[in-house]
């Protein structure tokens, strides 16, 4: 048995919490869109073709935003393709996936479900083949109100009211080679400067992100966001984050050390744009929005990338997830709970079978993967404040990091109910935890509410159409709490919630 001890204070919170930080992402790419969201004539369609038993499990995922329609995608897109009458729509080439997409599901749709299923929709304008006066049009056709060639051309298609959409990217991945029109830190830094200037100036009302380095390990990573960064500093509110955690020692340990992998990416980037802050001696702080994470190392051959024929939505990077895979999901939601001051948004990429928590067959069900259960009970439980806690547990040293404590935890207290909900990793493989919470300052006696984790004694385990439940939450057998301190057993190699509420 291990034990560890984590002290929690009233008085003492890192940030409130922006909920935004359970979104998830949506792209024209596979089978996200078509035969994930959008099916028509599958057996739960509704009149829409939207998949309601994908709705439902959207619903219960706990997302909160939607970024759409990429990714890759939206480097080569034309939004005009996607609206107004569906048997004018061009087919056209994807050069992002190498498909052919049909148009039959564009913007409009696109509000139709995210409204249905109570998400806010978070829209990205195509800085690849486009730019700025493509970005201008496509907002007056989204958010104006009326009386404009554009906002009326919105009306005509069925929309009286603007979409009233609030959140934009301004491009996607700019500098990786992969993608269409990619730029240097200088041409694109001009670019989103000068878009995003005029796309408050039709809607000021908008937040806006610049595109951040793919990922931490591009040659140009940190140098791209200064330079990024200094030229729009003064238009943009978010600076973006991609993440796919890899495996890269075939290690459950290593593997579960891209927490750390992600907080020193989190904190790196604030302190670029920091610096960038210091050469203005300015007090703006741009805020993170890791718009792109999740685990994808396992669909990553040619094969998953590209179908030969020019396919309308092929399977593409159907990742399927196992135990190991749902904890670090679990300990990566952590790190984003304790970097609640400077990560305001957050997408788990994607939502449906690209990447995704949830999986469909065409014509056939739907079910949750494993990662779906620590992202579903943290979008739950996690509200109001983030504290700060002091946690101290054994540790291991590794490849990916020279120190792992085997406890990666994270508290928040929602004040209009009193509960204050604990999330714990054990990344100790072998042994249990016995861990020790002190509450202190929170007054009156508790008890404990909700208490459940996410193990499986197979790290390899995973979630299938036919046993769709072989990793799920379930009870933790031994917790307690007694006056201000609460007491709990956690099995080797999980995740765990565990919420505490006023007595009576
Ligand atoms: O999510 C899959 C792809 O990964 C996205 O289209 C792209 O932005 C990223 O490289």
């Amino acid at each position: 048995m291990t034990s560890a001890r984590l002290i929690v204070d009233a008085d003492f919170a890192i940030s409130d919490l922006d909920r935004r930080v359970f979104g998830t992402f949506v792209e024209h790419m596979g089978r996200c869109v078509y035969t994930g969201i959008f099916e028509p004539g599958h057996p739960t369609a509704d009149e829409n073709g939207f998949r309601q038993d994908v709705a439902e499990l959207t619903k219960e995922l706990g997302v909160t935003i939607v970024r759409y329609p990429g990714g890759n995608f939206l480097s080569g897109y034309n939004w005009e393709d996607g609206v107004g009458p569906k048997e004018e729509r061009p087919r056209r080439l994807d050069l992002a996936w190498f498909s052919t997409e049909t148009n039959a599901f564009g913007t409009n749709e696109f509000i139709d479900w995210a409204r249905q299923v109570g998400v806010e929709p978070m829209f990205g304008v195509n800085l690849g083949t486009r730019g700025i006066d493509d970005a201008r049009r496509f907002i007056e056709y989204c958010n104006h109100p009326g009386g404009t060639e554009l906002s009326e051309l919105r009306k005509s298609h069925g929309y009286e009211k603007p979409h009233d959409i609030k959140f934009w990217c301004l491009g996607n991945e700019m500098d990786g080679p992969w993608q269409i029109g990619a730029k240097t830190a200088a041409e694109y830094g001009r670019a989103a400067h000068e878009t995003a200037k005029v796309m408050r100036w039709v809607d000021p009302s908008i937040e806006l992100a610049a595109c951040g380095s793919s990922n931490r390990d591009m040659a140009t990573y940190a140098r791209w966001e200064y330079e990024v960064l200094d030229h729009c500093f003064d238009h943009v509110d978010f600076i973006s984050l991609h993440t796919y955690f890899m495996n890269p020692h075939d290690s459950t340990e290593e593997f579960l050390g891209n927490v750390e992998l992600l907080d020193y990416f989190i904190k790196e980037v604030v302190a670029i744009a920091d610096a960038v802050a210091a050469t203005r001696r300015s007090q703006k702080r741009i805020m993170l929005s890791l718009d792109e994470w999740n685990v994808w190392y396992k669909a990553r051959g040619h094969d998953d990338l590209r179908k030969p024929g020019w396919p309308e939505h092929p399977p593409l990077i159907e990742e399927v997830y196992n135990t190991e895979d749902a904890l670090l999901i679990g300990g990566a939601l952590i790190t984003l709970l304790n970097n609640s001051d400077r990560v305001k948004c957050a997408c788990l990429a994607q939502l449906v079978n690209i990447i995704g928590p949830i999986m469909t067959e065409q014509g056939g069900p739907a079910w949750r993967q494993t990662i779906f259960h620590p992202f579903a009970l943290t979008a739950k439980h996690a509200k109001g404040r983030v504290l700060r806690t002091l946690a101290t547990s054994g540790s291991f040293a590794g490849k990916t990091a020279e120190e792992m404590p085997y406890l990666v935890s994270a508290v928040t207290e929602d004040e209009s109910t009193g509960e204050v909900v604990i999330f714990a990793l054990n990344r100790n493989l072998v042994e249990p935890m016995d861990l020790k919470v002190e509450l202190r300052g929170f007054g009156g006696t508790r008890e404990v509410g909700e208490a459940l984790q996410v193990y499986h004694p197979n790290m390899k385990a995973v979630n299938t159409k036919d046993a769709p439940n072989t990793v799920a939450p379930a009870p933790i057998k031994q917790v307690g709490i007694d006056k201000d301190t609460l007491t709990a057993k956690l099995m080797p190699g999980s995740w765990n919630v565990i919420v505490t509420k006023p007595k009576g």
